[in-house]
């Protein structure tokens, strides 16, 4: 197929034909075993290649050394056994011509000295990385030879298992922590000039190359300007890249702008929700002019519009969509098939980023499929079976997506909607101007049930008879839940829900006490709403850190907002109870630490976040009715099998329940029993 479409059009990168120009940036998504890319890994990089893409650039940060022990379930190059591994995974996606590579790195300081073989952590001088809070030691002579020859192995292994090339990670890691004058103190031959701070790279790359020859590909992932006052400053970063490229030793630059040191910093390199839409796409531009090299990069590059104006105004040779792809990872198929409106956005939560970091592995808020390959297919196959008519409860994520599903595998469905818009809890979270794009998880839902033909009823509070009227096989009930209380001694009269406060229903007062007993975005969200209106904000959590169930990514606008705004935050402490006095409201603190300890406050008004109770009348209401008692058989839910037992010969129809209307969860819970119950209908 010939077409003019800029990011459809090849690029020669060496020998490599790259058959578009879209690509995958590393990223360690933590779905490794034992430092391994086995199957999850495998079949995760494959989908990408089956959606089209040119180019995935495995793992993140694979570890070349022991001594840079994995940070967030890193890929261990250093050990041979991870040949077979990533041959594997190179061969199913070259079946479908996409081009793969890895990163390769030592971590330096980015990681702790308190895991795997508890080797000391080092970097070019002893200067402490915030974000992992290891303190290094100086790299020495010695740790330098050994390194050196630990890259030039692990380079050995890429190519032994046919990859198409690697790249060295450096920003932020053991490399540019040479480069840049905040981590280089040295005075020796490795510290103060240019040509010294930059000798370790040389040394790296000599040895690189000397191990996999001239043609193999070989890349850098590479800081061109750190961006703050004692960092790489972009003269010097520019110069770097000016000198890599004629080298004669790289083939490629990936241009990065920014600090990863504290996560603040790193949201300014990985935007998040609410953030500009590639922020650095026009310095990577400049990069790629000056050095007029073969130049990638990816920083919030999220629509096609923008990814074909970065190749079309020349920018890039070659895009990244990272977590574009999380969110959908055959982008540009859609594409060349003309249905670009039918992608699902990446809509910047990091839900994907934050949960490594917490020690999770990569989820997409909504794309329960990424990294659920093996269970989970991202093409939803027609049912063999009967087709059924399905009636869904709830308009909110978790109904919206079993809709798609059960509609997608050809069954009939009608979708009931109490409220005259559909969205439920993400709607309400976008009542936060700063995280509207949120409500792409909706609107890509609807817009694929209207290409599906779904019916949603709104304004329809569904009783039992209404649903019966349907005369159903399948029932869900997706009608999520309503916000409780914490438990408090006296005054739940007095408090106003973190609802209310989104909603617009109830005005912040002047002086307001948020109780977050939760942990998640619903207090926070009411928070930033509550301290953005001018009032005067305590923000108060029974946790060792507020808003523990959200990660460090996230964390940063709310925490900028709140110090901007002089929100007091309270943790340790438990709302007890609240009493009227006069006019104003008298919190009463107490601690789980110290038994008789009291504090208290007198505010305007108390809101309190504290999860929800599902709105099951319903549910319970069909339940004697329905064939299976609204049981599920767990495990055949997670191993295979009818998921759905026969406890009642009596019963006319499967009911079964998900989301919030269950218990209080979140966005990616809701969404993935959406899929995972759709499917099994
Ligand atoms: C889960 C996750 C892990 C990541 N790990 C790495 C990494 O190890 N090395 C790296 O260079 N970038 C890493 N990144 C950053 C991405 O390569 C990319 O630069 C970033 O997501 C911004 O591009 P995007 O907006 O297209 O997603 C990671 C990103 C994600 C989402
Ligand atoms: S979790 Fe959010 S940022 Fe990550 S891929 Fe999904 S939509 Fe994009």
């Amino acid at each position: 197929m010939t077409t003019s479409d800029p990011l459809l059009q090849p690029y020669q990168l060496k020998h490599l034909t790259l058959k578009n120009r879209v690509m995958s940036t590393s990223h360690e998504p933590a779905y490794s075993e034992e430092g391994m890319p086995k199957k999850r890994y495998r079949l995760y990089h494959a989908e990408k290649a089956k959606g089209g893409m040119a180019l995935t650039m495995t793992a993140g940060s694979a570890i070349v050394s022991r001594d840079s022990p994995a940070a967030f379930g890193n890929l261990h190059v250093y050990d041979d056994r991870i040949v077979p591994w990533l041959k594997d995974l190179t061969d199913a996606c070259h079946e479908h011509d996409c081009k793969v590579m890895i990163q390769i790195t030592h971590l330096g300081r980015r990681t702790g000295w308190n895991k795997a073989d508890w080797l000391p952590v080092l970097s070019a001088s002893p200067v402490r990385e915030p974000a992992h809070r290891a303190f290094p030691k100086t790299i020495e002579d010695w740790d330098i030879e050994r390194i050196v020859a630990d890259y030039a192995a692990a380079a050995q292994r890429c190519q032994a298992a046919g990859l198409d090339g690697i790249e060295f990670e450096a920003y932020g890691h053991l490399m540019d922590g040479f480069w840049s004058p905040a981590t280089n103190q040295r005075d020796d031959d490795f510290g103060g000039s240019l040509d010294n701070r930059l000798r370790f790279t040389g040394m790296v790359l000599e040895a690189v190359r000397a191990a996999v020859g001239e043609k193999f590909v070989v890349g850098i992932r590479m800081v061109a300007d750190e961006d703050f006052e004692k960092g790489l400053s972009k003269q010097e970063g520019v110069e770097i890249a000016r000198r890599l490229a004629g080298s004669g030793k790289v083939d490629f630059l990936n241009i990065i702008r920014g600090s990863i040191e504290t996560d603040a910093a790193l949201t300014k390199v990985i935007p998040v929700t609410g953030m500009r839409s590639s922020p650095h796409l026009d310095f990577a531009g400049e990069v790629r002019a000056a050095t007029k090299f073969p130049t990638f990069h990816a920083a919030r590059i999220s629509d096609v519009a923008t990814a074909r104006h970065a190749i079309a105004t020349g920018k890039l040779d070659m895009v990244g969509m990272t977590r574009a792809h999380i969110a959908d990872p055959h982008i540009v198929r859609k594409v060349m098939e003309g249905r670009e409106h039918e992608i699902r956005p990446c809509v910047g939560a990091t839900y994907c980023l934050d949960r490594i970091y917490e020690g999770g592995e990569a989820l997409c808020i909504h794309n329960a499929a990424t990294g659920r390959e093996a269970d989970i297919p991202h093409i939803i196959p027609r049912t063999e079976g009967p087709k059924r008519n399905v009636v869904v409860v709830g308009a909110g994520a978790g109904g919206l997506e079993t809709a798609r599903v059960a509609a997608e595998r050809g069954h009939q469905v009608t979708v009931l909607e109490a409220s005259s818009q559909a969205g439920g809890q993400v709607r309400l979270a976008t009542q936060n101007p700063r995280r509207k794009e949120l409500i792409g998880i909706i609107d890509w839902r609807l817009a694929e049930l209207d290409r599906l033909g779904v019916e949603i009823r709104y304004d329809t509070w569904a009783e039992k008879d209404d649903v019966l009227a349907l005369s159903p096989d399948v029932v869900v009930v997706a009608t999520g839940g309503l916000p409780q209380n914490p438990p408090l001694a006296a005054g739940d009269n007095l408090v106003t829900s973190s609802w209310d406060i989104m909603a617009g229903s109830v005005k912040p007062a002047e002086n307001v006490l948020l109780y977050d007993d939760n942990g998640g975005h619903q207090g926070m969200g009411a928070a930033e709403l509550i301290a953005n209106s001018g009032a005067k904000l305590e923000l108060v959590s029974p946790e060792r850190f507020f808003a523990p169930e959200m990660g460090g990514m996230n964390h940063v606008p709310y925490m900028r907002a709140f110090q901007e705004k002089g929100v007091t935050i309270t943790i340790n402490t438990r709302l007890r109870s609240v009493r009227r006095e006069g006019n104003q409201l008298v919190a009463e603190l107490g601690s789980d630490f110290a038994d008789g300890w009291r504090g208290e406050r007198r505010v305007d008004q108390v809101v309190v976040e504290h999860g929800t109770l599902p709105l099951d009348d319903l549910y319970l209401a069909l339940k004697p009715l329905s064939k299976n008692g609204g049981a599920v058989d767990y495990e055949r839910l997670v191993n295979g099998g009818d998921i759905f037992p026969a406890r009642n010969p009596h019963g006319g129809f499967v009911l079964f329940r998900i989301g919030d209307a269950v218990a209080s969860r979140n966005i990616h819970a809701a969404i993935y029993d959406g899929i995972r119950f759709g499917l099994r209908i």
